[in-house]
């Protein structure tokens, strides 16, 4: 058998813990990331056959209780013949809510078979002191230990998940519904320009495509368009020249903090 993982991680605690899975799976690993603008645009131009001996790992963060909607998007390309799938979401410490469920129902409406699902914890994408370094070591061997679980379970003859076995917790909210439109300039973080030496990781981070480099300044530029927030460009830039500010920021960080900064919660698998 071969593993394939797909998944889409601005900040890779999804990559990590997926990586993880399949090194206890033991199988061959191919990797199908579908995180930046010029990675789903190939994926988009030539989406992947699904051979018959693979099975297929589908990854995505927690968004709002729901899957990200890029995710979503890209994963619902795939179509299999009945091969095994395992559900993999990342979320920070709050709660995966519907999640885990709407991956269910996208994996098997692609025609693939759900053979395990896990909700693993990764650092909140908004704050550093929120499920801090998460996965730790400790997770990621959860997660080798639960690939091998998987591993086991495919060897022998397996039945496949059923829905009331999927770790759900309902919102009764519309995960299609249209937010309220943000004015365009609070869209996308700050680049303090005194501190940006213009190296350009965080233009290469964006899932969004929502930054550029302005060569005549020598700076990264805010275009404003898409963000998800995600922080990406934040964490890899190395003098801290970019990030989200203001009182507001402010406030929905230490709300978040406070309702669920501890304790720190369990992964959940299901097999
Ligand atoms: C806009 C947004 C909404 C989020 N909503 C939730 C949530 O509802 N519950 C939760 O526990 N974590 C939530 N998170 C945190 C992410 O799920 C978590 O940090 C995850 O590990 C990110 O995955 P990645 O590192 O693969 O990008 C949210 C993050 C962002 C950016
Ligand atoms: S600009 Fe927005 S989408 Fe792009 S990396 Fe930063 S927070 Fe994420
Ligand atoms: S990562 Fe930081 S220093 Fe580099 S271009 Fe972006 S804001 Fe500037």
């Amino acid at each position: 058998m071969e593993t394939i993982l797909f998944y889409f991680s601005p900040t890779h605690t999804g990559q990590k813990t997926a990586r993880a899975i399949a090194r206890g799976l033991g199988f061959e690993t191919k990797e199908v990331d579908v995180t930046l603008p010029q990675q789903r645009k190939a994926f988009m131009a030539a989406v992947p056959a699904i051979p018959e001996n693979a099975v297929v790992l589908l990854e995505s963060p927690v968004y709002g209780g729901h899957l990200n909607g890029v995710a979503r998007q890209m994963l619902s390309q795939l179509k299999g013949n009945g091969q095994p799938a395992i559900l993999l979401t990342l979320y920070g410490n709050r709660h995966y809510d519907e999640a885990n469920k709407e991956l269910y129902d996208l994996a098997r409406t692609a025609g693939f078979r759900p053979v395990a699902c896990g909700s693993f914890i990764g650092e909140h994408s908004f704050s550093d002191k929120i499920a801090t370094g998460r996965p730790n070591d400790k997770d990621l061997a959860e997660a080798e230990a639960f690939g091998k679980s998987i591993g086991a379970k495919l060897a022998g003859s397996w039945s496949e998940l059923t829905a009331e076995q999927i770790p759900f917790n309902a919102r009764n909210d519309n995960p299609s519904a249209k937010a309220a439109a943000l004015p365009k300039e609070a869209i996308g973080p700050h680049v303090d320009e005194e501190k940006c030496i213009g190296c350009g990781s965080c233009v290469q981070a964006c899932p969004m495509g929502n930054l550029v480099l302005n060569t005549e300044k020598g700076k990264a530029e805010n275009t404003h368009t898409a963000c998800l927030r995600c922080r990406a460009c934040a964490r890899v830039c190395p003098v801290q020249g970019i990030d989200f500010v203001g009182e507001e920021w402010q406030k929905v960080v230490q709300r978040c903090f406070m309702g669920f900064g501890s304790p720190a919660r369990e992964n959940v698998t299901v097999l």
